[in-house]
Formats: C-alpha cells, structure tokens, sequence
C-alpha cells in the first residue's frame, strides 16, 4: 500500500482516494484495523499518560473517551453546542485545568467543529 497508495482487500480498494505519506507529504503513515485502534494510536502518539486529562465530547462514539483510558488518563467530558452538536468551546475553555493533556473533538454528523475557537479554548492542553 505505501508504494501503490491503494488500499486493496478482499472487500474492495480505495483506489485513487488513498492517501500515502508520499501523497500527503508526510513523512510517515500507520495503517490500523479500526477508528478505536486509529484514536488509541493518536492518544500514544501524543503522549497521554496516567494522571493525564483528555478534554472530549460526550455526544460521540465511546472510542474518543475509552482511547485515554487505554492509556491511564481521564477522560473529560465538555459540553456540546445545542446547534452543531459539537464541542462548545466555551465549555472546553471551562474544562482546562492543569491537568489537562489534550483535546479532541469530533466533527458530528460531518459538520465542522468551531476548529479556530476550539484551539483558542484549549491553547493550554497542547
Ligand atoms: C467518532 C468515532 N470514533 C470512533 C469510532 C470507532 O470506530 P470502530 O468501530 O472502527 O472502532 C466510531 C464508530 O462509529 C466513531 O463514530
């Protein structure tokens, strides 16, 4: 797959769609067997560990929250706003304490989260 960028199993093929790190210009790429093993690996890869806060949604799969746990961290839950069903980044701002390790949301439904207020809200969680 990293040669071709095409993902080929025996259910179908991504074809042209894929992205492959030489595509994307990234370095690096890792192939996982699911959303949870991919949201797991991210909580690895950005260093969350026991005694960690991860500031998440509650109206989400469960894989965003069980991922921190996996790793011994806490999941915190950040209310989400009434009309996007999405973060509020009101709520994750009010959710910051100096525990907090990171941020994730999820874009519900595939409408976008409030990214640049979200970043603003969350600038000491990394
Ligand atoms: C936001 C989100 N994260 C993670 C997952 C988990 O994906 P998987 O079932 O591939 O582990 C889902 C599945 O619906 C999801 O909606």
């Amino acid at each position: 797959m990293l040669r071709s960028g095409v993902c080929r199993s025996a259910r179908g093929s991504t074809g042209s769609r894929s992205t492959s790190p030489r595509r994307s210009e990234q370095p690096y790429a890792a192939a996982v067997s699911s959303g949870t093993a991919g949201l797991h690996l991210l909580c690895v890869a950005a260093g969350v560990g026991p005694g960690d806060e991860v500031i998440t949604s509650p109206y989400s799969f469960v894989a965003s929250a069980n991922c921190a746990i996996y790793e011994g961290a806490t999941p915190v839950f950040a209310d989400i706003d009434p009309h996007t069903l999405n973060l509020d980044p009101v709520a994750v701002e009010a959710a910051v304490t100096d525990r907090t390790r990171r941020w994730w949301r999820s874009d519900i439904f595939g409408y976008p989260s409030e990214l640049d207020d979200l970043q603003r809200s969350a600038s000491d969680a990394g």
